[in-house]
């Protein structure tokens, strides 16, 4: 495989979907096993079903926190945390990334390892299996901090991950469908900004922003396609 040079570039950014945690284990949500296949977004994944049954709610992200304490980081998490200065944008909440050693990573969609309250504002970083409490000091329902279907994106983390992405000149997407908008819309960004664009995929997405399609799966890619020799 032909390698990537990283010196050639001053700003590098991965930006990462469900596909990029599948070899250690982390089902995706689209295709063959995908967790929307099993799961009902109206009845797990929106603020609807929260304020309709919170129990069933958290119990479910409850289950996926123990399945994601129960994967490790592959290799492919290992070869980006251990690039200086590089960037993480992720769709992903699952927090791989920073347990493989990635240090500067924006989480999109949130973290299955926080909470917050719609009331009072406070969240609450949780990293054990089961929630130490999902009621929050002011009494109300402590709910996941991610992102929902039907929820707005938090502004602020948008736009810093619109203004890395916007500055880069090497744009790495890996292991996403690129159906979900806005980060959907993050590859002609970085197109349009001029840089250099690859997609990682097993499955590539089609889309036409990419300068090389790489068809793999992330933990043996990108070993490789940053190899020194
Ligand atoms: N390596 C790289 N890519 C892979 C691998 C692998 N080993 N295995 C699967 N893939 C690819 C699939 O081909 C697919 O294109 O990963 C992609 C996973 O797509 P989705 O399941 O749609 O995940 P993602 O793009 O991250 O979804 C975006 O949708 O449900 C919401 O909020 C959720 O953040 C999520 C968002």
């Amino acid at each position: 495989m032909q390698t990537i040079d990283t010196e050639n570039f001053s700003a590098i950014v991965f930006f990462t979907g469900a596909g990029m945690s599948a070899e250690s284990g982390v089902p995706t949500y689209r295709g063959k096993g995908g967790i929307w296949g099993s799961y009902s977004i109206d009845e797990y994944a929106c603020q609807k079903a929260f304020e309709r049954d919170p129990e069933k709610v958290l119990g479910f992200h409850e289950k996926r926190r123990r399945s994601v304490l129960d994967c490790e980081p592959h290799g492919g998490h290992r070869v980006i945390a251990g690039m200086p200065g590089v960037r993480v944008v992720t769709q992903n909440i699952d927090g791989m990334h920073q347990r493989a050693g990635s240090r500067d990573v924006i989480e999109l969609h949130g973290s299955l390892w926080r909470l917050r309250c719609q009331k009072c504002g406070s969240r609450k970083e949780d990293y054990n299996e089961s929630y130490e409490s999902t009621r929050c000091d002011c009494g109300n329902w402590l709910r996941p901090d991610i992102i929902w279907f039907g929820d707005m994106l938090d502004a602020v983390v948008m736009n810093r991950a619109s203004a890395v992405i916007a500055s880069c000149d090497l744009f790495i997407s890996v292991g996403t469908s690129g159906v979900v908008w806005p980060a959907a819309g993050f590859p002609d960004l970085a197109k349009q900004s001029g840089a250099y664009c690859i997609e990682i995929n097993p499955e590539p997405s089609g889309a036409s922003e990419y300068d090389r399609v790489i068809v793999g799966n992330a933990g043996e890619v990108l070993p490789e396609l940053f190899s020194e020799s």
